[in-house]
């Protein structure tokens, strides 16, 4: 992926902070999700008063992007901070790596981690998801197994 890309993905990554909707943790996070057909898809978190039904940033981009009738990816990026202030790397969670799992393929879909535009680092999911169980491992289905689905 060349550097021009990578801090464009940084930049609409960044402008997702002010939409966070963040009441509970003000830990601001901001997705920008690039598609195979070079669409980018954003997302930020968003959090609820119960708790558990929060999504996150990530996962936000993808249904976005699914609920749109896209589904193969090459890369995304994700940046985050308390009140939106960016000091650390802020990896995507276990949930988001799974759902990852679902549309990319693990040893190239590339995970950008920023704190700024000169300061990020690139996972493949197959680092940050070892040995992950993914459309391929249902017994039964062909190819993919996302034929069907499609
Ligand atoms: N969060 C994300 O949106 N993405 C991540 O990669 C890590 C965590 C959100 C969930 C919750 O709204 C807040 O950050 C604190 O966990």
């Amino acid at each position: 992926m060349e550097k021009q890309e990578i801090v464009k993905l940084i930049k609409t990554a960044k402008e997702q902070l002010s939409r966070a909707y963040v009441p509970y943790s003000c830990f601001r996070v901001g997705a920008a999700l690039l598609a195979e057909n070079g669409t980018v898809y954003t997302g930020c978190n968003i959090e609820n008063a119960a708790y558990t039904p929060a999504c996150c940033a990530e996962r936000t981009a993808f249904f976005k992007a699914v609920s749109e009738g896209v589904t193969t990816f090459s890369a995304i990026c994700v940046v985050g901070g308390p009140d939106g202030v960016l000091r650390e790397y802020t990896p995507p969670c276990g949930v988001c790596r799974q759902v990852m799992m679902e549309f990319c393929d693990p040893e190239t879909f590339e995970i950008i981690l920023a704190v700024g535009e000169e300061d990020y680092r690139i996972h493949k999911l197959r680092e940050l998801l070892p040995m992950g169980f993914g459309p391929g491992n249902l017994a039964g289905w062909e190819d993919d197994g996302k034929e069907d689905a499609r």
